[in-house]
């Protein structure tokens, strides 16, 4: 079942349930701590250097939550009263509470676009100049992979387009990387290439990587220290988080490898619903770690599936009228298997 898991219940609502596991505690017990307001904290100064090293890039920044992450780059990337143009079921203009408004005074447009991922000739198409009459398009966002786009990830060459197309006409390019991981183990694209790629990137340690908090702000040296304000200003300045930061350093010694047998359960139990019920979603299509269940044409709801589910003991969410499955650390083969067979089961009654 879910290993570590004392009640039998199989959590695949997110990859956000992962709870540390003894050597991660151990080495977050073992922290060397400081105050990281005065810049003396070693474990966290060890991590930001670390991550900043594994992106190539000059700086990353410890913050609490990929949220504030993506607020403060945004921040970062895009001047108030500018435009950020993003994809419409972005994480940032989806469930960041209209933050980028709110702390940063910043106008979001979106594109809606297929599984997410923005299409360069529609980016192109949409970016506005810096004049007087329009709102200046100063920022475009990525998020790789995309979380309502069902982990699905940039193809390199995409990601390239966008750089380039963005750089001819002075725009930045933020990544929302929460699940970078993933693209990374997916497709074999070294880190420091994502770092190349994007002026800013919020990347969590939080996610598939199992660490209980923690995500960095990675950029260049400037940026970083403006980061640090704007952290600050929202309240973000650690104590000794060197106990935190040293979870996230665990998790990226031992998490990113296994990351792709999340990914192996993800499209096996995606084939044994697909095989069951075709057209509930399509395996091939399933790169990372999220599967999205379409129940259209199932006669069953997303409320209701998730309900009998939860009755037997496997958790799933549900996403608009979708129900969303989600692979993780915590969740062995036994767990999949049986969380496979308990939704086939529901599915093919109702079907
Ligand atoms: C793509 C993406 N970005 C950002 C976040 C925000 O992370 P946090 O929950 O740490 O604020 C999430 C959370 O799930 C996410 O999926």
């Amino acid at each position: 079942m879910g290993s570590g898991d004392q009640l039998g219940v199989v959590d695949l609502r997110s990859d956000t349930v992962t709870k540390p596991g003894a050597q991660m505690r151990a080495a977050m017990a073992a922290a060397e701590v400081g105050d990281d307001v005065y810049g003396e904290d070693p474990t966290i100064r060890r991590l930001e250097e670390t991550v900043a090293g594994l992106f190539g890039r000059e700086a990353a920044v410890f913050v609490p939550t990929g949220t504030m992450g993506n607020q403060i780059a945004l921040r970062l990337v895009c001047p108030p009263a500018s435009e950020v143009l993003c994809d419409a079921d972005a994480h940032i203009v989806t469930y960041e509470g209209g933050g980028a408004a709110q702390h940063a005074g910043i106008q979001t447009r979106t594109l809606v676009s297929i599984r997410g991922l923005l299409a360069p000739d529609a980016v192109l198409a949409q970016l506005r100049p810096i004049t007087w009459h329009v709102v200046a398009t100063r920022a475009v966002a990525v998020e790789n992979t995309h979380n309502r786009g069902s982990g699905a990830v940039y193809p390199l060459a995409t990601l390239e387009r966008l750089r380039q197309l963005t750089e001819e006409r002075s725009v930045l390019l933020h990544c929302d990387g929460a699940r970078i991981w993933n693209a990374h183990v997916a497709t074999g694209t070294p880190l420091e290439r994502f770092g190349e790629l994007a002026d800013t990137l919020s990347v969590c340690l939080s996610k598939g990587l199992g660490a209980p908090v923690g995500s960095l702000v990675v950029c260049d040296a400037d940026r970083a220290g403006e980061a640090r304000v704007l952290r600050h200003r929202l309240g973000g300045g650690w104590r000794q988080a060197g106990i935190l930061a040293a979870a996230g350093l665990y998790a990226l010694e031992h998490h990113i490898g296994r990351l792709a047998d999340d990914h192996t359960r993800a499209r096996r139990l995606a084939t044994t619903l697909a095989e069951a019920v075709p057209d509930i979603c399509d395996p091939a299509a399933v790169e990372t770690n999220i599967i999205r269940l379409d129940l259209h044409g199932t006669g069953i709801g997303a409320e209701e599936l998730a309900g009998k589910a939860r009755a037997e003991g496997v958790l799933v969410s549900t996403v608009d009228d979708a129900v969303r499955v989600v692979t993780h650390l915590d969740v062995d083969d036994a767990g999949c298997e049986y969380a496979a067979g308990v939704l086939r089961r529901i599915l093919v009654d109702k079907s």
